[in-house]
């Protein structure tokens, strides 16, 4: 198990007068054994700085850093880094460009005996899908292979603890999509404890055991994916989970019976903020479900634009009342085209948070 408690980390301003950057401000993080963790967060919200931090790569200013029971960090211990039972796959730069991928993987071998160490280095490089580049070098490699080196390199001194930096970002959409599954399953079936950090919401979320959240230093939400995407603290976290729309609406009570009456008509309300009257409503492309224009129920619009994917399509319909168009995600091909009418009906509980009235928006 990893355990992180009150991680704080600054570097030193850029110029004289400047303030320090705050790059961890007090970071508590949990990830039990066997379990994949993703911790999601925009450029700069100090991720790399975290796992540079739990990797020993960086010094912090305060916290403690606990894996399997031993402390790798805290106030005066400061394990060395070749210590820690952590392999890392770096953001960028992995490879070592003048050594061979036999080399590179070697190097994460590097103090245990040197006989079979070639046998590991096979062994390795098969149990990551490349078996048979051993003597290439890292720039006769297409980006997927030198992603798998440096993840057989990271995984090669067995360590309790794998950490993944952005791993996918240089890859193209399906070949990401791809191999961030293989990797997943491969470290489940080694039983490894994994640490992803990534910016991307789509890979976070589907890879993630257990998913965090950072802003800004701070750890803004962390749990079952599912609960984190369904009930976000705040708004602002609902947006930058997945695509919304947040309009204003006034809680109805009656009894345990909870619903919201807004411009999409009165709804189900599925994480209530607590507090009856004015309120603000979120809701997700998956929440409404588009209907023939002469049906009944729910509200009229008109499609302004339709982008489609394959697999589905995204539909943003102008509603009398709402701020911005309702973005709805329809399956397949859908039979709309832009200036249609549709009729829209919200089938799945949405969540409520307070009025924004300090902002002066929306409510
Ligand atoms: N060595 C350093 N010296 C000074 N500032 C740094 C240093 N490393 C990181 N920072 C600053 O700390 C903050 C967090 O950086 P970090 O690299 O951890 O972010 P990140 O979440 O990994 O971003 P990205 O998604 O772009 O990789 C940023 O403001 C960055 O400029
Ligand atoms: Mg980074």
């Amino acid at each position: 198990m990893l355990q992180v408690t009150g991680l704080s980390k600054s570097f030193p301003p850029a110029h004289r007068g400047a303030p320090p950057v705050t790059a961890l401000d007090s970071i508590d993080l949990t990830v039990p054994t066997g379990i994949f963790a993703s911790v999601l967060g925009p450029s700069g919200s100090g991720k790399t700085t975290l796992l540079r931090c739990i990797a020993g790569f960086e010094v912090p200013d305060a916290g403690v850093i606990v894996l399997g029971g031993t402390e790798l960090s805290g106030p005066g211990v400061q394990f060395p880094t070749h210590r820690r039972g952590v392999g890392i796959v770096p953001q960028e730069g992995a490879l070592f460009p003048h050594l061979t991928v036999a080399q590179n993987v070697g190097f994460g071998l590097v103090g245990t005996r040197r006989t079979g160490r070639r046998e590991r280095v096979e062994e390795l490089l098969a149990l990551v899908g490349i078996a048979g580049l051993a003597d290439r070098r890292p720039d006769q490699l297409s980006g997927g292979q030198q992603q798998r080196v440096a993840l057989a390199r990271a995984l090669a001194p067995e360590p309790a603890l794998v950490l993944l930096d952005e791993p996918f970002s240089a890859l193209d959409a399906q070949l990401r999509a791809d191999l961030r599954e293989e990797v997943r399953e491969l470290l489940r079936s080694l039983g490894s404890t994994a640490v992803l950090v990534t910016h991307d919401q789509a890979e976070a979320m589907s890879l993630a055991d257990h998913l965090v959240v950072m802003r800004a230093g701070r750890v803004v939400a962390a749990g079952h994916p599912g609960t984190v995407y369904e009930q976000p603290a705040d708004v602002e976290l609902g947006r930058f989970l997945g695509e919304a729309l947040v309009l204003p609406g006034e809680i109805e009570r009656d009894g345990a019976d909870v619903r919201v009456r807004c411009a999409l008509g009165r709804l189900p309300v599925g994480h209530w903020h607590g507090t009856e009257g004015r309120c603000q409503v979120l809701v997700r492309p998956e929440h409404v479900r588009a209907g023939p224009a002469a049906g009944t129920g729910g509200v009229e619009g008109i499609v302004r634009a339709r982008s489609y994917f394959g697999h589905d399509a995204l539909l943003r319909v102008e509603i009398p009342g709402l701020p911005e168009p309702l973005p709805v995600r329809v399956a397949g091909r859908a039979p709309y085209r832009v200036g249609d009418c549709a009729r829209l009906e919200v089938t799945t509980p949405v969540a409520t948070y307070p009025p924004a009235e300090a902002k002066g928006c929306l409510t």
